[in-house]
């Protein structure tokens, strides 16, 4: 193994900066020459790639967002743009490819693989719904952004008396709304995983307004439904003001959580390790709280389960 080169694609997510990071640094502790590709796939295709040393990733572990730039490639879709991919790989010898993203940039590393090319993938989502894994790179960061959103948008809805709708970011899934719904004390969660009854969180709106809660705060997820119309709806049925705040991109930003940042380190410098072993098809991740690699294509079929528990135990403590 002589170059590995390194995209980022899809959404971007705080911590990919310190998986970048943990490539170059790495594969030059080995002795190997890394190559930045920029805006993921896009740049794969357009060839637009430099290499990297030291000096590239100075100053880069504390920083959002992915000096890679990322980009949701459309040409790599198609098979004349991945062969150009694959032949731009060629030509300047490269022997690797870190993929540092969510399921879709996995899926486009999963199709370089069949075309020869050795990859590995690295999790990067704040979504964290990438199965084989248990987190991926943001998803600490993008629920802590929640958190103190909470925390500020309770302290309004406390002096007004309002119900509060929050909708957070999760593409299909509900990981971001149960994590930050139970740290946040959040009086309901709504989920794409679950059915809800409007009924019955208008009859827990009211028990509590029944023991003199000031505030209610119902955290969405943006699969869960339209945030306006729920939250049209619920006033109806309750007569209670209501507002609804979507927090949107912003969960995306920032400085990476310490534990982003350390598990960002991990999984991306495991991943120079394998391409060193001569493995291909693989994806790093932690399971049960430890480092892990497995086969790339078990995503294919798979699918993450939350954790219904932290929900339940949510709705019990919010009573
Ligand atoms: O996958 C990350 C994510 O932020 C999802 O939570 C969200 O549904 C989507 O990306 C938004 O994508 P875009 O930035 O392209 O609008």
């Amino acid at each position: 193994m002589k170059k590995i080169a390194l995209l980022t694609s899809g959404g971007d997510s705080p911590g990919m900066n310190a998986a970048i990071r943990a490539v170059v640094r790495k594969s030059i502790y080995h002795g190997v020459e890394p190559v930045g590709i920029r805006r993921g796939y896009t740049g794969l295709i357009a060839d637009d790639m430099f290499p990297m040393n030291l000096g590239s990733v100075a100053d880069i572990i504390q920083r959002g967002g992915t000096i890679l730039r990322t980009a949701r490639s459309q040409e790599f879709m198609t098979v004349e743009g991945r062969q150009r991919a694959v032949a731009n790989l060629r030509q300047r010898e490269i022997d690797g490819l870190v993929v540092i993203g969510g399921d879709g940039s996995f899926r486009g590393a999963i199709d370089l693989h069949r075309m020869g090319v050795k990859v590995v993938g690295v999790p990067a989502s704040i979504d964290n719904d990438i199965p084989g894994t248990d987190y991926a790179i943001g998803f600490d960061t993008a629920v802590n952004t929640v958190l103190d959103a909470i925390n500020k948008i309770r302290d309004t809805a406390t002096s007004h008396e309002r119900i509060f709708l929050i909708e957070v970011m999760g593409h299909r899934t509900g990981f971001i709304a149960i994590n930050a719904g139970l740290a946040g004390g959040a009086e309901t969660i709504l989920i794409p995983e679950l059915s809800y009854d409007l009924d019955q969180i208008v009859e827990k709106l009211h028990r509590g307004q029944a023991r003199g809660k000031l505030h209610s705060i119902i955290l969405v997820a943006e699969g869960a439904g339209d945030i306006l119309e729920i939250g049209r709806q619920i006033k109806e049925k309750s007569g209670m003001d209501t507002r609804a705040t979507i927090l949107g991109h912003i969960q995306r930003g920032g400085s990476p959580t310490a534990t982003d940042r350390i598990n960002a380190s991990r999984l991306a410098a495991l991943a120079v390790e394998l391409l060193i072993e001569g493995e291909t098809c693989k994806m790093t991740g932690f399971e049960a709280g430890r480092l892990t690699s497995r086969d790339l294509e078990y995503m294919l079929t798979a699918k993450k389960t939350l954790d219904q528990s932290i929900l339940e135990l949510s709705n019990i403590l919010s009573i």
